[in-house]
């Protein structure tokens, strides 16, 4: 069913498809019997949509956000302006952070590529920067700064939400349900009240098989009726009991289990969601992504950031534990991101013309399914390949790389893994040679004889090497827990009907560049090609405790004296300078979700 609302008197009305506003654009694109043959109306361009039209967004300083800004101001000239709605951080205001954001990060190489210094005159034209707060009401703003700032706005479209697993509750419920909330409430100040609201597939919960685009208000994943409202307010009210954060997450995970969700975060959006549901105020088109991974093309082939779902899993591969902790059978969805930015454009410029569908998915499963085992098996190719690439040592090369993994079908994971033996094996050997002094147990004539120096080095660098296995395996046996119900738990088969059909109303130009190309992928180019090689660069050095760096700034008010490299990067700095490195170096866990 289509949002079809229209607006009487301010007020969001539902009034089936098309709605009675007149706009008429849901009949674009359906082939048209004709008394001369058959004739195929496309939708009105996406680009056309978007001429004009003034947005408003957050999240533009996260993974999908950037890539989805950058595309925009790429491939939709004429889109009139963009209010970014941005919190300034770590001693930046919105406006410098921005900035920043946009000459270094990589996500708008293809954009300082295409306009070189010209970028900044396009910023200034079409961004307006504003730092606010997302979780206060209103988003921080006086009644008249919001109304001044929504005044004109076509569209909101809200990327921002917080995306860890298992957060401090409190900020979850304030960063992706408050927030929502907020950001929602200006939508509801503007002319036309849209609002397109990012959440997840992994809303779907503790359910099995086909899941639908739909939702259906103050019902649970495993069919328990509860209201919305209630839950939210005796969720914060239990919080304030917990001492710990331990305390608090425990009670959150008990509240959200018992509905049918497997962890806070997918219970805060999907709260959010059927918060939302039951706003009459605003026109919400809901927009739900599987796990987003590394870009097949734009803003170039292999892009990622931080630490997301294939992270962890491709990096226990590339170690000696040949083992991918997941079910073999079930299906890993994967997008690339830049497949979930085209699909947001689409999204965007429906919920535009009014003809937008209450809520869309985007995943790959459905139309194109990988499995667990397939991309176990892609991944050792792939990491093959790039040890041999490397040429990382002989034992790495030679014997790592050709180990065969497998997924851990059938057997009992926690058993195999192993994860707790293993670890406490590293922490008993790094505590018995870190004080190691092998002057105080061997003759000092031996101790001559066998270079004892130098062999104190080596126990000390092979006890240091102990104490960071400890640790990553700590990491990562961490993230498993929390990455279980998805590659463990759950079958899940995400419908995604309503994109494949707006993406087929687009003319064949513009499909190329917004359509929904999922059918495309070739998985065994995907993961050797891309995913692997950008999760190498982009991901892989943040698990192993490394720095990203970020790219060369535009020379600042100079005329640019050289070309930018296809690829975008100038020259790699070293990350020694923590203000040179990517903002998300930080291995922070992002949500598959
Ligand atoms: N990545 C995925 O695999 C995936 C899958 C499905 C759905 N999603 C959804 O897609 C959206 C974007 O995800 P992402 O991958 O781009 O996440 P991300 O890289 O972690 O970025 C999150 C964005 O939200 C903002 N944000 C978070 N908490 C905030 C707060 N309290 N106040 C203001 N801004 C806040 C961040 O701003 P700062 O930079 O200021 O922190 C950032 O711009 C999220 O809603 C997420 O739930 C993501």
């Amino acid at each position: 069913m289509k949002n079809g609302h229209s607006h009487s008197n301010g007020k969001a009305v539902k009034n089936g498809k098309n709605g009675a506003n007149g706009s008429g654009g849901g009949h674009d694109g359906f082939v048209l019997p004709t008394t001369t043959g058959i004739r195929t109306i496309h939708t009105p361009s996406v680009r056309e949509t978007f001429a004009g039209k003034h947005l408003l967004v957050t999240g533009v300083t996260g993974f999908l956000g950037k890539v989805w800004l950058g595309m925009l101001l790429d491939h939709v000239e004429d889109v009139r302006k963009v209010t970014v709605v941005i919190r300034g951080k770590k001693g930046e205001d919105a406006t410098a952070r921005f900035a920043r954001i946009v000459e270094r990060n990589p996500a708008f190489r293809p954009l300082r590529a295409k306009y070189g210094l010209g970028l900044r005159q396009l910023v200034a034209d079409k961004i307006h920067v504003v730092e606010a707060k997302l979780t206060a009401p209103m988003c921080g703003l006086s009644c008249e700064e919001a109304r001044a700032l929504t005044s004109d706005v076509d569209c909101v479209v809200h990327f921002a939400g917080l995306t860890d697993f298992e957060p401090e509750p409190q900020q979850a419920i304030d960063a992706n349900i408050h927030g929502a909330r907020h950001v929602a409430d200006l939508a509801a100040l503007t002319p036309t009240k849209r609002y397109v609201h990012v959440s997840t597939t992994f809303v779907a919960g503790m359910r099995q098989g086909a899941i639908d685009e739909k939702l259906e208000r103050g019902v649970s994943p495993t069919g328990i009726r509860f209201d919305p409202e209630a839950e939210l307010k005796e969720l914060e009210l239990g919080l304030k009991t917990g001492n710990s954060k331990k305390e608090r997450l425990d009670y959150a995970m008990g509240r959200a289990r018992a509905l049918g969700w497997p962890n806070v975060y997918t219970y805060t959006k999907a709260l959010s969601e059927h918060l939302l549901e039951g706003r009459t105020d605003v026109v919400t088109t809901t927009f739900r992504p599987a796990i987003v991974e590394c870009a097949r093309s734009y803003p170039f082939q292999g892009w990622n950031e931080g630490i997301n779902t294939s992270g962890p899993l491709v990096w226990l591969l590339s170690t000696a534990f040949q083992r991918f902790p997941a079910k073999a059978s079930l299906c890993f969805d994967i997008v690339p991101v830049d497949t979930v930015a085209r699909s947001m454009m689409v999204v965007v410029a429906a919920a535009l013309r009014d003809e937008a569908e209450s809520i869309y998915q985007c995943a790959s499963g459905d139309l194109n399914p990988l499995f667990f085992e397939r991309a176990t098996d892609l991944c050792s190719i792939a990491l093959r390949r790039l040890a041999e690439k490397k040429d990382e040592g002989w034992f790495e090369t030679n014997v790592i790389a050709r180990l065969d993994a497998q997924c851990l079908d059938d057997v009992d994971r926690e058993q195999i893994l192993g994860f707790r033996r293993m670890r406490e094996a590293a922490r008993a050997t790094r505590n018995f040679l870190k004080d190691f002094e092998l002057s105080r147990v061997l003759p000092p004539v031996v101790y001559e004889k066998v270079d004892g120096e130098k062999m104190e080095e080596k126990i000390r660098s092979f006890s240091m090497k102990c104490r960071t296995t400890d640790r990553k395996l700590g990491t990562v046996d961490e993230m498993l827990r929390q990455y279980r119900p998805f590659i463990w738990d759950h079958d899940y088969r995400f419908r995604t009907g309503h994109l494949k059909a707006a993406s087929e109303r687009l003319s064949e130009e513009e499909r190329a560049l917004f359509g929904f190309d999922v059918e495309d992928i070739c998985w065994r180019q995907y993961w050797l090609h891309v995913q692997v090689p950008g999760l190498d660069t982009w991901c892989l050095p943040l698990l192993r405790g490394e720095k990203v760096p970020e790219d060369e700034p535009l020379a600042l008010g100079e005329a640019p004296t050289e070309e930018v490299p296809a690829d975008g990067v100038r020259a790699k700095k070293s990350a020694a300078d923590p203000a040179d490195s990517v903002e998300k170096s930080e291995p922070a866990m992002r949500a598959t979700a």
